[in-house]
């Protein structure tokens, strides 16, 4: 069994025991066995291993969990967004531009994408990435989307019900039924999460909670696009349905944040339905930011997530939503920074990852900085020194 130290790091977030609510630890050491991590500990006490990582002084945090990208797609929709920025609103219609180019591609293609995206996430610190299907919309291009998202991540999405394709467009319901029936049998080999895009133009409640009911009843857990474009009925049913993930929530009512209150955990460790917070699709979309204040303050666990697609929101990049939630949604720097890595872990209902405590998997980003702070006071500077995934350097 091989041991790897990783030492002299100058300030450690471990989002465990420590100070304050990142659980900062200083001039601290790592030591992973296996892909996990077996002890934390002052520098000066470390144990012995058979390698060591100098972190030379700088921030050690874990590894951002994104828990929200739809990565398997062809194409790309930069003209739309040349539109938004002169002043056109978004409306999700692109949808449909995606799911044409999604159809016409091979499997090489959108396998190719997909690692690219990864993969460039990977290089700013990603070491979890949930990914989505939702731009084939017929069974064999959902279950290809699914199949080819598996090779890349444990955290697969199920979301045929992303948008109702063109050729069901006078027969939603014929569309639900495909969706619950042979879709959901094509993909649920393939996921581990459904999801629905419960929005005006998109599927009402009655559709959303039908196509998730049956998820659910197929083993799959719940998460669902909720509040996004306006305010309606989408973050309730999420709670209703326990739902891991209620996500976007830029529309929110009073009877929403305490709908999500209420999901509390009784011993004060936050929801357990999470709000999670996309601020990259209001930047490229142009859109009000949500109130994550509101939520913070009302108690609800946040999360923030990518939302990387062509359409809304094509960053991979969880610095600079980290960056953006501090500035724009005035999160402070601690705060985002728990929200892209334990608060992501909470979405995906997972307890190894967005921590660095002993057990958690060894999965960390090494800073090119002293602080976790630069992540928002340096946007957009590439802060990424060195991530290790499973205790190894992918
Ligand atoms: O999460 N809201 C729905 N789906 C995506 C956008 C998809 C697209 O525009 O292609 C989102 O923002
Ligand atoms: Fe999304």
């Amino acid at each position: 069994m091989s041991s790897l130290l990783v030492d002299n790091i100058g300030e450690l977030v471990t989002n465990g025991t420590g100070e304050g609510p990142l659980g900062i630890r200083r001039d601290a050491a790592v030591l992973v066995e296996e892909g996990r991590v077996v002890w934390v500990g002052p520098s000066a006490y470390a144990p012995a291993a058979d390698r060591r990582l100098d972190a030379g002084g700088a921030a050690v945090l874990p590894g951002f969990v994104d828990s929200h990208a739809h990565l398997v797609f062809a194409g790309d929709r930069a003209a739309e967004f040349a539109a938004r920025m002169a002043g056109e609103p978004y409306t999700g219609g692109g949808i449909r531009t995606t799911v044409g180019a999604t159809r016409a591609a091979t499997d090489d293609e959108l396998r190719a994408t997909v690692r690219r995206l990864r993969g460039e996430a990977l290089r700013q610190g990603t070491t979890t990435m949930e990914i989505k299907s939702g731009y084939g919309l017929t069974v064999a291009d959902e279950a290809r989307s699914l199949r080819i998202a598996a090779e890349s991540s444990t955290e697969t999405t199920f979301l045929g019900a992303h948008v109702v394709p063109a050729e069901y467009a006078v027969r939603p319901d014929d569309y639900v039924e495909l969706v619950c029936g042979p879709m959901l049998a094509a993909a649920a080999p393939y996921a581990k999460w459904v999801d629905v895009f419960c929005e005006q133009g998109a599927f009402d409640v009655d559709h959303a909670r039908a196509i998730l009911a049956a998820g659910q009843a197929a083993g799959l857990g719940v998460r669902i696009h909720a509040n996004q474009l306006g305010p309606g009925p989408g973050v309730q049913l999420g709670v209703e349905l326990d739902a891991a993930s209620v996500d976007h929530c830029t529309h929110l009512s009073d009877a929403d944040v305490d709908a999500l209150a209420g999901t509390a955990h009784s011993d004060g460790s936050g929801t357990r339905t999470v709000a999670t917070l996309l601020p990259g699709a209001e930047f490229s979309t142009r859109s009000p930011y949500p109130n994550a204040r509101r939520l913070l303050d009302a108690g609800v666990t946040v999360a923030l997530a990518t939302d990387c697609n062509p359409g809304s929101s094509y960053t991979s990049s969880m610095p600079f939503c980290v960056a953006l939630a501090v500035r724009e949604m005035r999160m402070t720097p601690a705060e985002a920074v728990w929200a892209a890595t334990a608060g992501g872990a909470r979405a995906l209902r997972r307890d190894d990852i967005g921590v660095l405590t002993p057990g958690a998997r060894a999965d960390l980003v090494v800073l090119d900085a002293p602080s976790y702070l630069h992540l928002a006071y340096r946007p957009g500077v590439p802060l990424i020194r060195q991530v290790m995934r499973n205790g190894v350097t992918p």
